[in-house]
């Protein structure tokens, strides 16, 4: 049986953002059991419809990756309760038809969402919110388990590297129950 491939996204273009070490940590979490890659879409311009067709390279690049894996795991930070613009930004452009004989990537997509933030909520605002904008695209989202990484900034080393000391069985969890709901 071929492996199953995970796309993930994190919503921080910051060098030592938190939920890009999230993102790690899951890679880890999920080994060899699946290919998880993390998709580069710092690239991707500005929803403007004037530049929609033929989409940008970008564009075309992260839908592709994105229409291939078998499920899309989120991890993102919360921006004033709240999902960060650029997250928005790319799921408009997701959200768009390829083209007149193709839908757009996300519908029926099995999607996983995590975030870690500084605040004691975790981003848990910011992930009902997206799970409200996934389910209007029609994308197939994980609702259990969900994980929330509160502050962030306490669960790290001396160097400030996420070390998850409480969440790690959590995001563990999460891995098992991702591969499952993918396979489902
Ligand atoms: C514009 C902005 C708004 C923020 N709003 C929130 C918030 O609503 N809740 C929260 O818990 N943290 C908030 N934070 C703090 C983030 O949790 C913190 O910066 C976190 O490290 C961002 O994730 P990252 O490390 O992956 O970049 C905000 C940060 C920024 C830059």
């Amino acid at each position: 049986m071929e492996q199953k491939r995970i796309a993930a996204i994190v919503g921080s273009l910051r060098k030592d953002s938190f939920n890009r070490q999230l993102a790690l940590a899951a890679k880890e979490a999920i080994g060899d059991r699946a290919i998880f890659e993390i998709i580069d879409f710092s690239d991707v311009p500005m929803m403007n419809q004037d530049i929609e067709y033929p989409a940008p390279e970008s564009v075309r690049r992260v839908r592709e990756q994105i229409k291939i894996a078998d499920g899309v795991w989120i991890f993102s930070p919360e921006y004033n309760h709240s999902y960060p613009g650029l997250l928005k930004n790319l799921i408009d452009w997701l959200s768009r038809p390829i083209s007149k004989e193709e839908r757009q990537v996300l519908s029926k997509k099995p999607i996983a969402i995590s975030g870690a933030s500084n605040g004691m909520g975790g981003t848990v605002t910011a992930q009902d919110l997206l799970v409200m904008l996934l389910s209007m695209l029609n994308a197939r989202v994980m609702n259990f388990p969900r994980l929330r990484v509160p502050n962030a900034q306490e669960q790290t080393d001396e160097e400030g590297h996420l070390k998850l000391t409480t969440s790690l069985p959590y995001l563990q969890k999460q891995a098992d129950a991702f591969l499952k709901f993918i396979g489902e």
